[in-house]
């Protein structure tokens, strides 16, 4: 899926898309139609764009750059479905953006106990779960993780790293020039966001639950770990979500956390205890009209 455009008629020109662009890829100014600029291809085509507008103006073509296939659209497919799961599964989305109302201690122990009722391998219990439901103790993460990147975001701005970096991720319609200066602006750009707080690891949210691997699991689990805390942090982000919550899975609070254990025993988490998932969880301050397209799909029947 690519993004086009947006539709002239159709835009209210009021930023959402914008604003929801992780990636920072759509130009917004007031009173103008929104511009996608993403001029090193780094788009994830999370469709959030398309998912948030009010009035479904954003264009996007389908195809696959690389094969004639379409994509699996999801969009409108289901989302009004009287079926409750089904909804929940089609219209979930990743939420980054919360109202400051903290979540009730009992709202989080409901969460908890349908996290605790996952399917696991062998019925084990091989985890531990902490819950963030102090927002200041969220902060209190975010500024150690924002601070553990951009630590390596400014290590990593070097000429030789963005020299390798654009013979890597060489687009063939830019010079080689060209690219690496695209490659080191964005790197600055993502120092300054972190530096300046305008990018959010855990998008100032009120509550977030860690879910770890307590010490001395006999080894023949381990490579259940994963998979099992993973299952279990979904559960909860389904329960979350049908109590009228939004939820993000915050992959990179885990690298920093396993990266520098400092930053869990700031938080009050055993250092010695590996991180498995964390989410964070706030009553949403965005919501979402259709589904993004998703795909593609590659599919084998084995007949
Ligand atoms: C393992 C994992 C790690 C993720 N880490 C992050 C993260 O650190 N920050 C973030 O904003 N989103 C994170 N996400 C959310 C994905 O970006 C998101 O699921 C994807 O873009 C699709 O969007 P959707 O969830 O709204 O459908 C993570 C998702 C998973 C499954």
């Amino acid at each position: 899926m690519k993004i086009t455009g947006f539709d002239e008629q159709k835009c209210t020109k009021c930023g959402l898309c914008s604003k929801d662009c992780m990636a920072d890829l759509i130009d917004f100014q007031k009173g103008n139609l929104p511009v996608f600029n993403d001029p090193l291809e780094i788009c994830i085509q999370c469709g959030h764009c398309i998912a948030v507008c009010p009035t479904n103006a954003i264009q996007y073509d389908l195809l696959a750059p690389d094969s004639e296939r379409e994509y699996f659209s999801g969009i409108d497919h289901y989302s009004d479905s009287e079926n409750g799961i089904l909804k929940t599964l089609l219209n979930r989305r990743s939420v980054r953006f919360y109202q400051t109302k903290s979540v009730d201690k009992k709202v989080l122990e409901q969460i908890i106990d349908t996290m605790g009722r996952a399917p696991t391998a062998s019925n084990k219990q091989n985890r531990n779960f902490y819950i963030l439901s102090n927002p200041e103790l969220v902060k209190r993460l975010e500024k150690k993780v924002s601070s553990f990147f951009l630590f390596l975001l400014k290590l990593s701005d070097q000429p030789v790293i963005h020299f390798f970096k654009t013979i890597f991720f060489r687009k063939r319609q830019f010079s080689f020039g060209d690219q690496y200066s695209k490659i080191k602006q964005n790197h600055q750009k993502m120092i300054n966001k972190i530096g300046n707080q305008s990018y959010q690891f855990l998008f100032n949210a009120p509550a977030a639950i860690i879910i770890t691997a307590p010490p001395k699991i006999p080894s023949n689990y381990h490579f259940f770990l994963k998979p099992d805390a993973y299952t279990c942090a979904f559960q909860g982000i389904l329960t979350a979500e049908s109590l009228g919550l939004g939820t993000c899975w915050i992959g990179f609070a885990e690298i920093a956390m396993e990266k520098n254990r400092k930053i869990k025993k700031a938080i009050g988490i055993p250092v010695h205890e590996q991180i498995l998932a964390v989410f964070t969880l706030g009553y949403p301050a965005v919501s979402y009209h259709r589904a993004p397209p998703r795909g593609p799909v590659k599919i084998k029947w084995l007949d």
